[in-house]
């Protein structure tokens, strides 16, 4: 059941679809408080979990910790920071009481969990304007998917988008990307992709294309279809600023920039110098710069992602001015602690300050805004603008699309990668448990820069990031200018790349299968142990295992020189372990806690009773799958069936019920049979008395 409260007059996010009456008597069970400021406020129990929060930091179980939603550019998360690239207000408390809570606010909230004081949750919206939802169920699966049917469903990605995407900051021209290309092939690594990031542009200018360093544009599109690579191009927020580009002259001409308070369009530094800043909140700025994307799409793109959207600036003319002046200033001084430290952090904070993010304005279709007040919608109306463009120019093709910044109600229109992450040990740790947080906010088609985006990577690193990554529906290797290059050909024999990454391929049909279903159906695809065992209270202290999809527990390692881990098992499972599509080791075992030796070329995978996985004949590029013949591993003793999807991978008649086609077990006189339209050629069955 879901009840919403409204506070003042709240501003329409566009997050929710199902626009319901507001409800009059107070907000149980929650508490409103006004003093010392407008809150809402919660004792929980010792026990109590709270889970959510999509992109944060830190656990599964966010309490004891403090997180302000303000989508932020920041490229180092450790653990103390507050706030990531995206805002997801939605949180469900679990124990004494199990709700969720969404607060739809467009400017900062803060969710104090048990961080002030352990047993006190307090939400702080930064306004009095706010509608708040408050969601019970049956279960936490239950909440998960009122909340997202209230939201919509989730954005769809092609089938395509499920291959393995290589991206790196510094391809520097077509043959940079040939190179990457020629090298996967030849050693036989499965490949979709390659993105295409700031370098493609001339000058770092939306919608160009460098014609020096990337000649006949459409043709080397072209080039790389035929070898089945699809290229992604990069969009940033900032417009630069250039006497006689269109996309400036256009914005300037018909208002389409976000404006000072005197009227001047607002200028902020970003990749190409001196830019403005686009107003996606206004409609008519989203369809004027959706429609730039038919560019690119022309020139046969299918797919984008969208940058530096919260938005990111480097710096403001005002804020530079005046850090310039003190540095002048400080030539004659004699800088003490105080004095050196202050024209410091007039440097260190010229980036995304909160002085520039409240000296601009919106004009969301007649009312005017100041920026830090919707701040988390920017991004999303970014993607906004391009989503709804892509129904216009493709109404029935699906176009990728990924954003740096988002907002829930931005899950409708695009995924999310999780930023700028770094090549550590512990952002792999960081990256298990976001999954699950994302995908209650609806953010299904999601991943984090696999090897890490900043630091140097390496070879176990890598490998052992991919064998989880293999699972992501975005699974994609970006790493920044800079940094050791890590392609999956740079380090050394490639033969347990090939092989990590042709699992992913064959199991490609399962993932997007449970992709779709958890979209169609608004369920998760990755859930936290708990979701399934509720009753199993040490399987809600497991935050390093994920369920995932129909049946199966991944259990990925993710610490440095470890030969295994321990596991957890919530009830007698089948354990597989891949060192490729075709050589696996199985063992049954028992529930209980285990520990399991993972090599670095292997994947632990675990799948529950009465559950069966499909897998198809490993191929370089998702264009080459044969989705008619499978291999099926299934773990069972009675009569049961896998629902596997299937459709063409790009149409957008999702809902057809001839793409859901039964893999059944069936008792057969006294046997159990794989029964199928596909053709099974080989069943490796497992029975539970074995
Ligand atoms: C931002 C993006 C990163 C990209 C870089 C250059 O830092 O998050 O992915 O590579 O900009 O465009």
């Amino acid at each position: 059941m879901i009840k919403k409260y409204t506070y003042g007059e709240p501003l329409q996010t566009g997050a929710v679809v199902d626009i319901i009456p507001a409800a009059t008597e107070s907000i149980e069970p929650l508490e409103l408080k006004t003093e010392p400021q407008f809150c809402f406020e919660y004792t929980m129990t010792d026990d109590d979990i709270v889970y959510g929060l999509g992109e944060a930091n830190r656990g599964i179980n966010k309490r004891g910790y403090i997180y302000t939603s303000f989508c932020t550019d920041d490229p180092s998360h450790t653990e103390e920071k507050r706030s990531l690239y995206g805002a997801h207000n939605f949180i469900i408390v679990d124990g004494y009481d199990r709700f969720g809570v969404f607060v739809d606010f467009p400017g900062k909230v803060t969710f104090d969990i048990g961080y002030t004081d352990y047993k006190t949750l307090t939400v702080t919206p930064d306004e009095q304007n706010v509608d708040v939802y408050i969601i019970t169920g049956d279960s936490l699966n239950d909440i998960v998917k009122q909340f997202r049917t209230l939201i919509g469903r989730s954005y769809i990605a092609p089938r395509w988008a499920f291959g393995f995407q290589q991206s790196r900051w510094g391809y520097m021209c077509a043959d940079d990307i040939r190179e990457v290309v020629k090298n996967y092939r030849e050693n036989g690594i499965p490949l979709d992709a390659v993105n295409l990031d700031i370098d493609y542009m001339e000058k770092y200018k939306d919608f160009t294309v460098d014609e020096e360093r990337f000649p006949n544009f459409d043709e080397f599109v072209q080039e790389m279809r035929n070898q089945g690579i699809r290229l992604i191009p990069i969009i940033d927020a900032g417009v630069k600023i250039e006497d006689g580009y269109d996309v400036y002259v256009e914005g300037v001409r018909d208002n389409h920039f976000c404006k000072t308070a005197n009227g001047q369009d607002f200028t902020a530094g970003v990749w190409p110098g001196r830019t403005h800043f686009p107003d996606f909140l206004n409609s008519d700025t989203r369809k004027w710069f959706g429609e730039k994307y038919k560019f690119l799409l022309d020139k046969g793109i299918e797919g984008f992602w969208n940058d530096m959207n919260e938005p990111a600036v480097f710096y403001s003319d005002k804020g530079l001015r005046e850090a310039l002046q003190a540095a002048k200033d400080a030539e004659t001084q004699d800088l003490d602690i105080n004095s050196f430290f202050a024209l410091k952090d007039k440097f260190t904070g010229l980036s995304n300050s909160m002085n520039d993010y409240s000296s601009f304005y919106h004009n969301m279709d007649g009312t005017v805004l100041r920026h830090d007040k919707v701040h988390n919608l920017y991004g999303y109306n970014m993607t906004k603008a391009a989503g709804e463009a892509f129904k216009t120019f493709e109404p029935n093709k699906r176009i990728l699309m990924y954003s740096r910044s988002s907002y829930i109600g931005m899950h409708r229109y695009g995924g999310i990668w999780t930023g700028d992450n770094q090549s550590w040990w512990s952002h792999i740790l960081l990256n298990i448990k976001m999954m699950p947080s994302l995908n209650m906010c609806g953010f299904l088609y999601t991943g984090a820069d696999l090897g890490g985006f900043g630091s140097d990577c390496t070879r176990d690193l890598l490998l052992r990031w991919l064998a989880f990554g293999i699972f992501k529906p975005l699974m994609r290797n970006h790493s920044a200018l800079g940094t050791r290059n890590q392609e999956c050909f740079r380090f050394g024999d490639t033969t347990d790349f090939k092989n990590i990454i042709s699992i992913r391929y064959s199991m490609l049909p399962y993932i997007y299968s449970e992709y779709m279903k958890a979209s169609l159906e608004n369920t998760m695809l990755f859930r936290p142990l708990s979701f399934d065992y509720p009753d199993d209270a040490f399987a809600a202290r497991v935050e390093d295992q994920l369920m995932f999809g129909d049946g199966l527990m991944i259990t990925p390692v993710y610490t440095q020189n470890a030969k295994g881990r321990y596991v957890y098992l919530p009830e007698d499972m089948l354990y597989i372990k891949f060192t490729s599509p075709t050589q696996r080791k199985y063992a049954l075992m028992p529930k209980g806690n285990h520990y399991i030796d993972v090599a670095l070329n292997e994947v632990p995978l675990f799948m529950r009773k009465n559950k069966l996985l499909p897998l198809c004949r490993p191929t370089d590029c998702t264009d080459n799958i044969d989705d008619s013949t499978f291999e099926v591993i299934a773990y069972a003793d009675k009569p049961c069936e896998y629902i596997l999807y299937n459709d063409d991978g790009f149409s957008t008649d999702y809902d057809k019920p001839e793409h859901f086609e039964p893999i059944s077990i069936k008792e057969e006189n006294g046997e159990l049979k794989v029964v199928s339209n596909k053709t099974i050629v080989r069943v490796s069955m497992f029975n539970l008395n074995n």
